[in-house]
């Protein structure tokens, strides 16, 4: 088990590093997705209150020639806006020279613009310790990477001066939940694309749930391994042995494997008209893009049963927000549950974060494949260094 032990700290007048995972939604170089933002603040304001000095530090993007809209400024105003003033000093070197100004911020520039940062170099991580006393790993969205500020860095401090955040344990704990003994029935609704990431996922899921719910796009692929017709949809053909193998595995396992009734679909290509047909009708030109209102009813009453529900389900498309109704739809019916209930997955947290109720979700997890590396048991490496604690 992994325990944030920070608070034990005395750190008035010290430094402390803090990797974020601060790679917000980017629409240029306006956010529009703050639940990043809001995610780590519990952990700075931690700090702040104890007169501790943060060096902050995130990865945005994954940036190739130092683009200026992935920079690290970009998100000065939204700091600003909440009540925190951070001093933003791109040159690393200067900073374990400057004096410490109790509850200072200094936020460093995109820890990509630095080669040192995907290529593992031991000596970038001596340069990033060279800046603060202690260090904190808060970057859950990032623990399944290996990057050198999540790996390397924090064995550039002793184990009583580095730790994971607020954040992280609380992923964690909330996650543990759905891996140890989670309440029955335990249903996960598993759609979006890459079939092939979920197969881990969803291998591991089997142990614990009574059902699993495929939806588009990956039920396709489940689909076309059984001989059925998939039209034009998104059909991943090297993993359809795999998909077997997760259908047998779920028949041993006595999991009640579910498809969708209906699908929204177009013509030819995503950008037609929509249209509705019943699994049964699902033809060679069609391509399904979402479940229809015959399986969000099915499923809403498959959550209304459960106890505990995980939802990694992006379907549709975020510019075309009528392929993103029935994901919104199920999001809802997650809400009126007295479930467990976790959101898990980039696009799903932003359909969740676009309904009305979404506060009665259990868990919104702030890392996508983070959650589901956890979930598929994947070690992490930024996770390592604090083993045993
Ligand atoms: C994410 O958004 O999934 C994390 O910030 C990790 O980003 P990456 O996939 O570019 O490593």
């Amino acid at each position: 088990m992994y325990h944030s032990t920070f608070t034990q700290w005395i750190i008035k007048n010290k430094r402390i590093f803090v990797r974020a995972d601060l790679n917000v939604t980017l629409n240029d170089t306006i956010i529009t997705n703050e639940f990043r933002l809001k995610s780590i603040l519990p952990t700075i304001d931690f700090i702040l209150k104890q007169e501790g000095s943060i060096v902050l530090a995130t990865h945005i993007g994954r940036p190739i020639h130092k683009e200026s809209n992935f920079s690290t400024k970009i998100l000065l105003p939204w700091f600003e806006k909440h009540g925190y003033s951070l001093i933003f000093i791109p040159d690393i070197s200067t900073i374990s020279t400057m004096k410490v100004t109790p509850r200072q911020i200094i936020l460093l520039e995109n820890l990509r613009f630095f080669p040192g940062e995907k290529n593992g170099d031991p000596l970038f991580a001596k340069q990033l310790a060279s800046t603060a006393d202690y260090y904190i790993n808060d970057a859950f969205g990032t623990i399944h990477r290996s990057d050198c500020s999540t790996s390397l860095l924090p064995y550039e401090f002793s184990e009583n001066k580095r730790s994971i955040g607020f954040l992280i344990e609380k992923e964690l704990r909330a996650l543990n939940k759905l891996k140890d003994n989670p309440s029955h029935p335990f249903i996960a609704i598993i759609g979006g694309g890459k079939v092939e990431d979920k197969i881990p996922l969803l291998h591991n899921l089997l142990k614990n749930i009574d059902a699993l719910l495929l939806c588009p796009a990956i039920c396709f692929s489940f689909l076309k391994s059984l001989g059925h017709e998939t039209g034009q949809s998104l059909v991943n053909n090297s993993t359809l042995s795999l998909c077997k193998k997760i259908i047998l595995e779920a028949e041993q396992r006595n999991v009640s494997l579910q498809f969708p009734l209906d699908y929204q679909v177009t013509h030819n290509s995503i950008n037609e008209k929509l249209s509705i047909v019943s699994a049964a009708q699902f033809s060679h030109n069609l391509i399904g893009i979402s479940i229809g209102p015959k399986t969000v009813e099915y499923f809403s009453k498959e959550i209304n049963n459960a106890k505990t529900i995980l939802f990694n389900c992006a379907m549709g498309f975020s510019d075309r927000p009528e392929t993103r109704q029935s994901a919104k739809d199920i999001i809802d019916a997650m809400t009126k549950s007295s479930a467990e209930t976790v959101v898990a997955g980039g696009d799903s947290i932003d359909i969740a974060l676009s309904t009305k109720n979404y506060r009665s979700i259990s868990h919104l997890s702030s890392g996508g494949g983070a959650a589901l590396a956890y979930l598929s048991d994947i070690p992490l490496p930024g996770l390592a260094p604090f083993e045993e604690y």
